[in-house]
């Protein structure tokens, strides 16, 4: 353990459309919180990207914005947490520390073709047992390639070992400790399509098939443990990087779901939903992946997990593309304003359709509209859309042999949505449970940080600091459920995509 005289955290939570850089004390309250939103890049159809130096900037300003907002300075951290979109990739010349292309975003569909290529090799079967995963361009691994292909010169500047790759967590890493620690954890590790969850390694096979020089890939490291420390110049004084986490295992961390059989769900740009299973490495049948939750001291703990690539996003779709609402609380109020959808479905495959579908070609489909349809009940269609994607993961892990829970967890900024959340219950027939706040994600980080540095004593310690603030019990009845949930699956045909 590394003994620190600091008894803050500072969580650093780099999401797909903002980021976050979050103080926490011991108690596990957030005690000041800077944001900043950045640009999407949409160069093509289908194609989505990041400026890495946005990231940077904004991870360097949000970090010093929250640590003076919260009246401290650097020597008060005891050590950063980070935590991040997964799967988005880049990579960067060593030397410089420049990226040689723009950071590819887990959203991008830019390598459908080529996963669809080696799905007909066959290599379908050797990604799942040895990945967990399925083969679809939402990984990393393909897009690796792509960048490589794509810059002249990048394939063999990266065999010669000049280049490095990272998700997002790891380009900051790298970033933070002015290019000394080229470094990741398993969570994120687990999302490239290379590494091999069951011999913790790096795959070999996996990185000649997709077109991967190993020579390009960061050491991978358990979630909580001194990665580094702070550049000189960056803070007032170095702080210490003690926990890395991929953003949605953070979460399930956050809210204090360590033992197998514990689910969380959260709702930010996409939704995802995490059932721990312990020790057990659980084998979908169902088109759930199965994923390294995290790592502690060596032993692992894995994920069922459901992956849907639009929650929050169709709402900012609303907002930045329709124009029909100004701020994302207003649909509560519109949902609320109608009695029900008037037949309308909103199938939000905008970045195609993840589990348990898993249909990249698809794109997003509303259907059932009248001339009596009102941006109400668009809005409302758009909420319901993410109940339904949330009911489809928990009756697939049931499928798969999961218990159905016997509460859910949630967490992300849409489950500030009061009507959600009860649409949730009553879709799941479960409760849904909402912690006292909702930044769990940034929390895991700071929870893997602080066990490195002794903040925290332990699991338990951690479960101790979860503070429920609402729940919600379901009382739709049977029918009327059974009746929303044929017509969604009618809709959701109707746009799957016929390859
Ligand atoms: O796998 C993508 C996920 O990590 C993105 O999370 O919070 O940006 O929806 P979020």
């Amino acid at each position: 353990m590394i003994m620190s005289v600091g008894e803050h955290i500072l969580a650093i939570d780099q999401g797909t459309t903002s980021t976050r850089a979050i103080v926490f004390d011991r108690s596990a309250r957030p005690v000041a919180t800077a944001q900043r939103e950045f640009a999407q890049h949409y160069p093509e159809a289908g194609w989505v990207e990041h400026d890495p130096e946005d990231i940077w900037g904004d991870v360097l300003a949000t970090a010093r914005e929250a640590i003076a907002a919260a009246g401290l300075t650097a020597g008060a951290i005891a050590a950063i947490g980070i935590t991040n979109q997964r799967e988005t990739t880049v990579v960067w010349d060593r030397a410089s520390g420049e990226p040689i292309y723009r950071a590819i975003v887990w959203q991008d569909r830019r390598t459908a073709a080529t996963c669809h290529k080696l799905k007909a090799d066959g290599i379908g079967d050797m990604v799942a047992s040895r990945t967990g995963l399925v083969v679809d361009p939402y990984f990393s691994g393909t897009k690796i390639a792509w960048i490589l292909d794509a810059v002249p010169g990048a394939r063999a500047r990266a065999e010669r070992g000049e280049l490095a790759f990272g998700t997002i967590d790891c380009f900051l890493l790298w970033r933070l400790t002015g290019g000394m620690v080229h470094a990741t954890d398993v969570t994120n590790a687990s999302r490239t399509m290379l590494y091999d969850i069951h011999r913790q390694q790096w795959d070999e096979d996996l990185c000649r098939l997709i077109g991967v020089p190993s020579a390009i890939l960061p050491q991978v490291h358990d979630n909580s443990r001194l990665f580094g420390t702070t550049a000189p110049g960056l803070f007032d004084r170095p702080i210490p990087i003690a926990g890395m986490a991929g953003d949605q295992q953070a979460a399930l961390f956050g809210q204090a779901c360590f033992k197998a059989g514990e689910a969380k769900s959260t709702y930010g740009t996409g939704c995802f939903m995490l059932l721990n299973t312990g020790e057990t490495a659980v084998q979908s049948t169902g088109g759930l992946l199965t994923t390294a939750a995290y790592r502690l001291n060596g032993k692992m703990a894995y994920a069922l997990e459901g992956s849907i690539f639009v929650a929050g996003a169709a709402i900012k779709w609303l907002r930045d593309g329709l124009g029909v609402i100004t701020h994302a609380s207003q649909t509560h109020d519109m949902a609320t304003r109608v009695e029900d959808s008037h037949g309308v479905y909103m199938v939000p495959a905008f970045a195609g359709l993840g589990a348990p579908y898993w249909d990249p070609d698809a794109r997003g489909a509303i259907y059932g509209l009248t001339l009596g349809t009102t941006q109400a009940h668009l809005a409302r269609a758009a909420l319901e859309a993410v109940g339904f994607q949330t009911r489809d993961l928990a009756a697939t892990m049931a499928a798969d042999g999961a218990t159905w829970p016997a509460a859910l967890r949630v967490d992300g900024g849409m489950a500030a949505n009061d009507w959600l959340c009860q649409f949730l219950a009553d879709l799941l027939d479960t409760p849904v449970e909402r912690p006292d706040h909702l930044e769990t994600t940034a929390l895991g980080a700071a929870f893997h940080a602080g066990l490195a540095v002794g903040v925290w004593s332990g699991l338990d310690a951690l479960a101790q600091t979860w503070r429920r603030g609402a729940r919600f019990v379901p009382s739709m009845d049977a029918g009327h459920r059974a009746a929303l949930l044929a017509g969604w699956q009618d809709a959701v045909s109707r746009t799957l995509s016929r390859r």
